[in-house]
Protein backbone atom coordinates (compact mmCIF):
# COMPACT_ATOMS: atom_id res chain seq x y z
CA UNK A 1 0.00 0.00 0.00
CA UNK A 2 1.13 3.41 -1.22
CA UNK A 3 1.66 6.25 1.38
CA UNK A 4 1.21 10.00 1.10
CA UNK A 5 1.15 13.19 3.16
CA UNK A 6 -0.39 16.60 2.85
CA UNK A 7 -1.60 19.71 4.89
CA UNK A 8 -4.97 19.71 3.38
CA UNK A 9 -7.06 16.39 1.41
CA UNK A 10 -9.99 17.33 -0.72
CA UNK A 11 -12.21 14.98 -2.21
CA UNK A 12 -14.15 15.93 -4.87
CA UNK A 13 -13.17 18.71 -8.08
CA UNK A 14 -16.76 20.55 -8.25
CA UNK A 15 -16.96 24.57 -7.41
CA UNK A 16 -16.55 23.75 -3.77
CA UNK A 17 -13.58 21.84 -3.48
CA UNK A 18 -11.27 23.40 -6.06
CA UNK A 19 -12.51 27.06 -4.34
CA UNK A 20 -11.76 26.12 -0.91
CA UNK A 21 -8.45 25.06 -2.69
CA UNK A 22 -7.65 28.16 -4.33
CA UNK A 23 -8.30 30.29 -0.74
CA UNK A 24 -5.56 27.90 1.12
CA UNK A 25 -2.78 29.49 2.03
CA UNK A 26 0.30 29.29 -0.75
CA UNK A 27 2.45 27.58 1.62
CA UNK A 28 -0.04 24.65 2.69
CA UNK A 29 0.51 21.24 0.30
CA UNK A 30 -2.93 20.73 -1.10
CA UNK A 31 -4.57 17.42 -2.49
CA UNK A 32 -7.53 17.38 -4.54
CA UNK A 33 -9.08 14.23 -6.47
CA UNK A 34 -12.15 13.69 -8.83
CA UNK A 35 -13.85 10.64 -8.64
CA UNK A 36 -13.30 10.65 -12.34
CA UNK A 37 -12.05 13.07 -14.91
CA UNK A 38 -11.90 16.79 -13.24
CA UNK A 39 -14.56 18.16 -15.50
CA UNK A 40 -17.17 15.08 -14.30
CA UNK A 41 -18.94 17.21 -12.12
CA UNK A 42 -22.32 18.69 -11.03
CA UNK A 43 -21.12 22.20 -11.19
CA UNK A 44 -19.23 21.79 -15.08
CA UNK A 45 -23.20 20.78 -15.70
CA UNK A 46 -24.60 24.04 -14.23
CA UNK A 47 -27.33 26.19 -17.10
CA UNK A 48 -28.53 28.10 -15.00
CA UNK A 49 -26.59 30.66 -13.56
CA UNK A 50 -25.24 32.32 -9.78
CA UNK A 51 -27.39 33.71 -7.90
CA UNK A 52 -26.29 37.11 -6.04
CA UNK A 53 -27.66 40.55 -4.43
CA UNK A 54 -27.53 42.96 -6.79
CA UNK A 55 -26.40 45.61 -4.15
CA UNK A 56 -26.33 46.28 -0.66
CA UNK A 57 -29.98 47.18 -0.84
CA UNK A 58 -31.33 43.89 -2.68
CA UNK A 59 -30.00 41.58 0.27
CA UNK A 60 -32.87 41.78 2.50
CA UNK A 61 -34.89 40.39 -0.69
CA UNK A 62 -32.50 38.51 -1.97
CA UNK A 63 -32.39 36.45 1.87
CA UNK A 64 -36.53 36.34 1.88
CA UNK A 65 -36.80 34.93 -1.35
CA UNK A 66 -34.17 32.60 0.00
CA UNK A 67 -36.20 31.51 3.11
CA UNK A 68 -39.61 31.70 1.16
CA UNK A 69 -38.75 29.05 -1.67
CA UNK A 70 -37.03 26.90 1.65
CA UNK A 71 -40.28 27.18 3.14
CA UNK A 72 -38.65 28.76 6.38
CA UNK A 73 -36.78 25.80 7.41
CA UNK A 74 -33.46 27.35 6.50
CA UNK A 75 -31.24 28.40 8.89
CA UNK A 76 -31.19 31.71 8.97
CA UNK A 77 -27.54 32.83 9.84
CA UNK A 78 -26.52 30.93 6.93
CA UNK A 79 -28.95 33.01 4.76
CA UNK A 80 -27.47 35.75 5.36
CA UNK A 81 -24.19 35.07 4.83
CA UNK A 82 -24.94 33.67 1.69
CA UNK A 83 -26.56 36.85 0.57
CA UNK A 84 -23.91 39.62 2.28
CA UNK A 85 -21.27 37.73 0.74
CA UNK A 86 -22.15 37.05 -2.78
CA UNK A 87 -21.03 40.18 -4.67
CA UNK A 88 -17.01 39.62 -3.22
CA UNK A 89 -17.48 35.68 -4.58
CA UNK A 90 -19.04 37.18 -7.91
CA UNK A 91 -15.98 40.00 -8.35
CA UNK A 92 -13.48 37.43 -7.34
CA UNK A 93 -14.38 34.80 -10.07
CA UNK A 94 -14.70 37.83 -12.77
CA UNK A 95 -11.08 38.79 -11.31
CA UNK A 96 -9.99 35.10 -11.95
CA UNK A 97 -10.79 35.64 -15.45
CA UNK A 98 -14.35 34.32 -16.17
CA UNK A 99 -16.96 36.22 -17.88
CA UNK A 100 -20.36 36.50 -17.07
CA UNK A 101 -22.66 37.97 -20.16
CA UNK A 102 -22.77 41.57 -19.89
CA UNK A 103 -25.73 44.24 -20.69
CA UNK A 104 -24.49 47.61 -21.77
CA UNK A 105 -21.57 48.19 -19.59
CA UNK A 106 -22.72 46.67 -16.54
CA UNK A 107 -23.66 42.64 -16.20
CA UNK A 108 -26.67 40.56 -17.17
CA UNK A 109 -28.84 39.47 -15.26
CA UNK A 110 -31.53 36.76 -15.74
CA UNK A 111 -34.21 35.39 -13.60
CA UNK A 112 -35.49 32.17 -12.25
CA UNK A 113 -38.18 30.86 -9.99
CA UNK A 114 -38.79 32.43 -6.77
CA UNK A 115 -36.69 35.06 -7.11
CA UNK A 116 -38.60 38.70 -6.50
CA UNK A 117 -35.81 40.33 -9.40
CA UNK A 118 -33.60 39.61 -11.96
CA UNK A 119 -30.39 38.62 -9.91
CA UNK A 120 -28.87 35.33 -11.50
CA UNK A 121 -25.26 36.33 -13.52
CA UNK A 122 -24.31 33.78 -16.16
CA UNK A 123 -22.29 32.57 -19.34
CA UNK A 124 -24.96 32.26 -21.81
CA UNK A 125 -26.57 28.19 -20.72
CA UNK A 126 -23.50 26.78 -19.28
CA UNK A 127 -22.27 28.72 -17.03
CA UNK A 128 -20.80 26.09 -14.63
CA UNK A 129 -18.99 25.32 -17.16
CA UNK A 130 -17.37 28.73 -17.05
CA UNK A 131 -16.99 28.08 -13.70
CA UNK A 132 -15.36 24.57 -13.58
CA UNK A 133 -13.25 25.58 -16.42
CA UNK A 134 -11.65 28.78 -14.47
CA UNK A 135 -11.11 27.24 -11.52
CA UNK A 136 -9.71 24.49 -12.69
CA UNK A 137 -7.42 26.63 -15.11
CA UNK A 138 -6.53 28.65 -11.56
CA UNK A 139 -5.40 25.45 -9.91
CA UNK A 140 -3.33 23.94 -12.25
CA UNK A 141 -1.55 27.29 -11.80
CA UNK A 142 -0.90 26.76 -8.56
CA UNK A 143 2.40 24.73 -7.19
CA UNK A 144 0.58 24.22 -3.82
CA UNK A 145 -1.92 22.08 -4.97
CA UNK A 146 -1.84 18.51 -6.71
CA UNK A 147 -4.89 17.23 -8.87
CA UNK A 148 -5.61 13.51 -8.88
CA UNK A 149 -8.00 12.33 -11.20
CA UNK A 150 -9.86 8.89 -11.14
CA UNK A 151 -9.07 8.45 -7.69
CA UNK A 152 -12.14 7.57 -4.86
CA UNK A 153 -12.00 8.95 -1.17
CA UNK A 154 -13.36 5.92 0.43
CA UNK A 155 -13.02 6.59 3.72
CA UNK A 156 -11.40 8.79 6.06
CA UNK A 157 -8.68 7.52 9.22
CA UNK A 158 -9.60 8.95 12.20
CA UNK A 159 -7.97 8.99 16.20
CA UNK A 160 -11.46 9.10 18.24
CA UNK A 161 -13.24 12.01 17.01
CA UNK A 162 -10.28 13.65 15.11
CA UNK A 163 -9.89 13.17 11.83
CA UNK A 164 -6.00 12.42 10.48
CA UNK A 165 -6.00 11.56 6.63
CA UNK A 166 -8.35 9.76 4.05
CA UNK A 167 -8.00 6.15 2.00
CA UNK A 168 -7.91 6.71 -1.48
CA UNK A 169 -8.49 4.24 -4.23
CA UNK A 170 -6.81 5.21 -7.37
CA UNK A 171 -6.84 2.55 -10.45
CA UNK A 172 -7.05 -0.26 -8.36
CA UNK A 173 -4.55 0.82 -5.70
CA UNK A 174 -5.08 1.98 -1.94
CA UNK A 175 -3.41 5.16 -0.50
CA UNK A 176 -3.39 6.34 2.96
CA UNK A 177 -3.05 10.24 3.26
CA UNK A 178 -1.87 11.85 6.45
CA UNK A 179 -3.56 14.63 6.63
CA UNK A 180 -4.02 18.21 8.61
CA UNK A 181 -7.56 18.98 7.42
CA UNK A 182 -9.97 16.38 5.11
CA UNK A 183 -12.70 18.60 3.03
CA UNK A 184 -15.60 15.85 1.95
CA UNK A 185 -16.71 17.66 -1.46
CA UNK A 186 -18.33 15.16 -2.95
CA UNK A 187 -20.99 16.39 -5.05
CA UNK A 188 -24.76 14.76 -4.48
CA UNK A 189 -26.60 11.47 -4.24
CA UNK A 190 -27.93 11.64 -7.91
CA UNK A 191 -26.37 8.65 -9.21
CA UNK A 192 -28.83 7.10 -6.95
CA UNK A 193 -31.83 7.96 -8.51
CA UNK A 194 -33.09 6.39 -11.78
CA UNK A 195 -33.54 9.80 -12.90
CA UNK A 196 -31.64 12.50 -12.31
CA UNK A 197 -29.76 15.29 -14.06
CA UNK A 198 -26.50 14.39 -12.07
CA UNK A 199 -23.60 12.48 -13.24
CA UNK A 200 -24.44 8.98 -12.56
CA UNK A 201 -20.84 8.60 -10.79
CA UNK A 202 -22.64 11.05 -7.82
CA UNK A 203 -23.59 8.66 -5.05
CA UNK A 204 -23.11 10.62 -2.10
CA UNK A 205 -19.66 9.36 -1.05
CA UNK A 206 -19.02 12.10 1.29
CA UNK A 207 -22.46 11.03 3.09
CA UNK A 208 -21.78 7.43 3.12
CA UNK A 209 -17.93 8.15 4.61
CA UNK A 210 -20.21 10.28 6.99
CA UNK A 211 -22.97 7.46 8.10
CA UNK A 212 -19.21 4.72 8.67
CA UNK A 213 -17.86 7.31 10.78
CA UNK A 214 -20.86 8.43 12.67
CA UNK A 215 -20.39 12.11 11.67
CA UNK A 216 -23.57 14.05 11.91
CA UNK A 217 -25.88 14.57 9.38
CA UNK A 218 -28.56 17.17 8.86
CA UNK A 219 -32.08 17.57 6.52
CA UNK A 220 -30.67 13.91 5.11
CA UNK A 221 -34.25 12.70 3.74
CA UNK A 222 -34.72 16.74 1.97
CA UNK A 223 -34.10 16.24 -1.83
CA UNK A 224 -35.28 18.45 -4.80
CA UNK A 225 -36.75 17.52 -8.44
CA UNK A 226 -36.10 19.74 -11.21
CA UNK A 227 -39.69 20.01 -12.77
CA UNK A 228 -38.14 20.55 -16.82
CA UNK A 229 -35.72 18.28 -17.26
CA UNK A 230 -35.79 16.48 -20.96
CA UNK A 231 -37.82 13.76 -21.48
CA UNK A 232 -36.90 11.44 -24.18
CA UNK A 233 -38.63 8.28 -23.04
CA UNK A 234 -35.00 7.01 -22.31
CA UNK A 235 -34.27 4.84 -19.14
CA UNK A 236 -31.01 4.90 -16.69
CA UNK A 237 -29.29 8.00 -18.17
CA UNK A 238 -28.28 10.91 -17.12
CA UNK A 239 -31.13 13.45 -18.07
CA UNK A 240 -30.36 16.59 -19.56
CA UNK A 241 -31.83 19.93 -17.97
CA UNK A 242 -34.14 22.63 -19.72
CA UNK A 243 -32.62 25.25 -17.57
CA UNK A 244 -35.14 27.19 -15.40
CA UNK A 245 -34.07 30.53 -16.74
CA UNK A 246 -35.73 29.46 -20.00
CA UNK A 247 -38.87 30.11 -18.16
CA UNK A 248 -37.16 32.94 -15.97
CA UNK A 249 -36.88 34.38 -19.70
CA UNK A 250 -40.34 34.02 -20.80
CA UNK A 251 -41.06 30.18 -21.57
CA UNK A 252 -44.44 28.68 -20.47
CA UNK A 253 -45.40 25.41 -19.29
CA UNK A 254 -47.98 23.84 -21.38
CA UNK A 255 -50.15 20.24 -21.23
CA UNK A 256 -50.47 18.42 -24.30
CA UNK A 257 -53.33 20.40 -25.12
CA UNK A 258 -51.57 23.51 -25.25
CA UNK A 259 -52.83 24.41 -22.06
CA UNK A 260 -50.77 26.47 -19.31
CA UNK A 261 -51.87 25.08 -16.11
CA UNK A 262 -49.02 26.23 -13.26
CA UNK A 263 -47.22 30.14 -12.84
CA UNK A 264 -43.63 28.96 -14.04
CA UNK A 265 -41.99 31.16 -11.85
CA UNK A 266 -42.94 29.41 -8.41
CA UNK A 267 -40.79 28.03 -6.30
CA UNK A 268 -39.01 24.80 -8.08
CA UNK A 269 -40.88 22.23 -5.31
CA UNK A 270 -44.23 23.92 -6.33
CA UNK A 271 -43.84 23.44 -10.19
CA UNK A 272 -42.53 20.31 -9.82
CA UNK A 273 -46.15 19.06 -7.62
CA UNK A 274 -48.16 21.13 -10.39
CA UNK A 275 -46.38 19.15 -13.34
CA UNK A 276 -46.96 15.70 -11.25
CA UNK A 277 -50.60 16.81 -10.80
CA UNK A 278 -51.06 17.39 -14.44
CA UNK A 279 -49.27 14.07 -15.55
CA UNK A 280 -51.36 11.86 -12.67
CA UNK A 281 -54.85 13.74 -14.51
CA UNK A 282 -54.15 13.30 -18.26
CA UNK A 283 -52.25 10.03 -17.80
CA UNK A 284 -49.30 11.14 -19.73
CA UNK A 285 -45.65 10.95 -19.43
CA UNK A 286 -44.68 14.57 -19.49
CA UNK A 287 -45.77 18.16 -20.09
CA UNK A 288 -44.14 20.50 -22.90
CA UNK A 289 -42.08 24.01 -22.17
CA UNK A 290 -42.53 26.47 -24.92
CA UNK A 291 -39.94 29.13 -25.93
CA UNK A 292 -40.88 29.11 -29.90
CA UNK A 293 -43.06 32.18 -30.02
CA UNK A 294 -39.77 34.00 -29.04
CA UNK A 295 -37.28 35.39 -31.53
CA UNK A 296 -35.42 32.60 -32.82
CA UNK A 297 -32.16 34.72 -32.87
CA UNK A 298 -32.73 35.54 -29.23
CA UNK A 299 -33.60 31.45 -28.43
CA UNK A 300 -30.38 30.93 -30.02
CA UNK A 301 -27.68 32.86 -29.10
CA UNK A 302 -28.94 33.16 -24.82
CA UNK A 303 -29.67 29.05 -24.96
CA UNK A 304 -26.95 27.53 -27.39
CA UNK A 305 -26.26 24.38 -25.87
CA UNK A 306 -29.53 23.65 -24.59
CA UNK A 307 -30.76 24.56 -28.29
CA UNK A 308 -28.14 22.28 -29.89
CA UNK A 309 -28.95 19.17 -27.01
CA UNK A 310 -32.92 19.56 -28.23
CA UNK A 311 -31.86 19.42 -32.17
CA UNK A 312 -29.84 16.14 -31.28
CA UNK A 313 -32.90 14.42 -30.43
CA UNK A 314 -34.96 16.06 -33.38
CA UNK A 315 -36.19 18.61 -31.81
CA UNK A 316 -36.31 22.51 -32.81
CA UNK A 317 -37.40 24.44 -29.72
CA UNK A 318 -37.50 27.78 -31.96
CA UNK A 319 -40.28 26.00 -33.55
CA UNK A 320 -40.83 22.75 -31.50
CA UNK A 321 -42.49 22.54 -27.87
CA UNK A 322 -39.75 20.52 -25.72
CA UNK A 323 -40.85 17.46 -23.86
CA UNK A 324 -40.20 17.56 -20.09
CA UNK A 325 -40.87 15.83 -16.70
CA UNK A 326 -39.35 16.16 -13.33
CA UNK A 327 -36.29 14.83 -12.14
CA UNK A 328 -33.83 14.62 -9.14
CA UNK A 329 -31.62 17.10 -9.22
CA UNK A 330 -29.98 18.27 -6.20
CA UNK A 331 -29.52 17.35 -2.58
CA UNK A 332 -30.39 20.15 0.18
CA UNK A 333 -29.64 17.79 3.43
CA UNK A 334 -25.96 16.10 3.77
CA UNK A 335 -23.33 16.11 6.33
CA UNK A 336 -24.10 18.87 9.29
CA UNK A 337 -21.86 21.32 9.20
CA UNK A 338 -21.28 24.97 10.97
CA UNK A 339 -20.80 28.20 9.06
CA UNK A 340 -17.46 27.75 8.39
CA UNK A 341 -17.96 24.25 6.97
CA UNK A 342 -16.84 22.14 10.24
CA UNK A 343 -18.56 18.67 10.73
CA UNK A 344 -19.12 17.31 14.00
CA UNK A 345 -15.66 15.32 13.75
CA UNK A 346 -12.59 17.85 14.84
CA UNK A 347 -10.68 18.34 11.55
CA UNK A 348 -13.11 17.42 9.33
CA UNK A 349 -14.91 19.41 6.90
CA UNK A 350 -17.73 19.02 4.04
CA UNK A 351 -18.57 21.54 1.42
CA UNK A 352 -21.11 22.16 -1.31
CA UNK A 353 -23.91 19.44 -1.94
CA UNK A 354 -22.24 17.05 0.25
CA UNK A 355 -22.73 19.80 2.96
CA UNK A 356 -25.86 20.95 4.82
CA UNK A 357 -25.11 24.55 5.93
CA UNK A 358 -28.93 24.77 5.85
CA UNK A 359 -29.27 27.64 3.81
CA UNK A 360 -31.56 25.66 1.24
CA UNK A 361 -34.02 24.87 4.32
CA UNK A 362 -36.37 22.21 2.19
CA UNK A 363 -36.29 23.83 -1.36
CA UNK A 364 -33.46 25.61 -2.27
CA UNK A 365 -33.60 28.59 -4.55
CA UNK A 366 -32.83 28.51 -7.99
CA UNK A 367 -29.24 28.87 -8.66
CA UNK A 368 -28.35 29.46 -5.19
CA UNK A 369 -25.99 26.00 -5.21
CA UNK A 370 -22.88 27.01 -7.38
CA UNK A 371 -23.21 30.69 -4.50
CA UNK A 372 -23.37 28.29 -1.46
CA UNK A 373 -20.17 26.16 -3.38
CA UNK A 374 -18.58 29.70 -3.24
CA UNK A 375 -19.39 31.51 0.00
CA UNK A 376 -18.94 28.61 2.61
CA UNK A 377 -15.60 26.84 0.58
CA UNK A 378 -13.91 30.07 0.98
CA UNK A 379 -14.96 30.40 4.63
CA UNK A 380 -13.78 27.12 5.81
CA UNK A 381 -10.20 27.66 3.78
CA UNK A 382 -9.86 30.94 5.79
CA UNK A 383 -10.97 28.54 9.27
CA UNK A 384 -8.15 25.93 7.92
CA UNK A 385 -5.53 28.71 7.14
CA UNK A 386 -5.89 30.23 10.30
CA UNK A 387 -5.78 26.76 12.50
CA UNK A 388 -3.18 24.03 10.13
CA UNK A 389 -0.07 25.46 12.13
CA UNK A 390 -1.57 24.03 15.71
CA UNK A 391 -2.42 20.59 14.13
CA UNK A 392 -0.12 18.32 13.89
CA UNK A 393 0.32 15.54 11.07
CA UNK A 394 -0.34 12.11 12.11
CA UNK A 395 1.05 9.56 10.33
CA UNK A 396 -0.33 5.85 11.67
CA UNK A 397 -3.57 4.90 9.50
CA UNK A 398 -6.15 2.48 10.95
CA UNK A 399 -9.42 0.96 11.51
CA UNK A 400 -10.82 1.98 7.87
CA UNK A 401 -13.00 0.36 5.09
CA UNK A 402 -12.80 0.28 1.82
CA UNK A 403 -16.99 -0.46 1.64
CA UNK A 404 -18.78 2.88 0.39
CA UNK A 405 -22.09 1.76 1.18
CA UNK A 406 -24.92 3.18 -0.83
CA UNK A 407 -27.52 1.25 0.66
CA UNK A 408 -26.74 3.32 3.99
CA UNK A 409 -27.23 6.52 1.75
CA UNK A 410 -30.10 5.76 0.66
CA UNK A 411 -31.94 4.47 3.59
CA UNK A 412 -31.19 8.04 4.82
CA UNK A 413 -32.32 9.53 1.63
CA UNK A 414 -35.65 7.04 2.38
CA UNK A 415 -36.19 8.52 5.81
CA UNK A 416 -38.90 7.16 8.40
CA UNK A 417 -41.53 7.51 6.23
CA UNK A 418 -39.83 5.29 3.04
CA UNK A 419 -39.57 8.34 0.29
CA UNK A 420 -38.47 7.95 -2.98
CA UNK A 421 -38.91 4.16 -3.10
CA UNK A 422 -40.17 4.16 -6.66
CA UNK A 423 -37.26 6.91 -7.72
CA UNK A 424 -34.12 5.27 -6.01
CA UNK A 425 -32.14 2.37 -7.32
CA UNK A 426 -31.92 -0.86 -4.90
CA UNK A 427 -28.29 -2.22 -4.74
C1 LIG B 1 -31.38 25.56 -13.91
O1 LIG B 1 -30.67 26.12 -14.74
O2 LIG B 1 -32.60 25.42 -14.04
C2 LIG B 1 -30.74 24.96 -12.70
C3 LIG B 1 -30.22 25.97 -11.83
C4 LIG B 1 -30.20 25.43 -10.44
O3 LIG B 1 -30.13 24.22 -10.23
O4 LIG B 1 -30.32 26.25 -9.54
Amino acid sequence: MKKFEADVLIAGSGVAGLYCALHLRSDLKILVLSKSELTETDTYLAQGGISTALDEKDIPLFVEDTLKAGDYENKVDAVNILAKESIENIMELIRYGLQFDKHNSGLSYTREGAHSVNRIVHQKDETGKAVAETLIAEAKRRSNIELWEHTTMVDIIKEGNRCIGGVLMKEGEIIEVAAKDVVLATGGVGGLFKKSTNHRTLTGDGVAIAIKNGVELKDADYVQFHPTVLDRGLENERRFLISESLRGEGAILVNSKGERFVNELLPRDEVTAAIERELEKSGEKCVYIDISFMDSEFVKTRFPAIYQECLKSGIDMTKDRVPVSPAQHYYMGGIKVDLNGRTSMENLYALGETACTGVHGKNRLASNSLLEGLVFSKRAAKTINETADKIELVKEGKGYTLELDKKAVIKELKGSSGKYEDELFSY
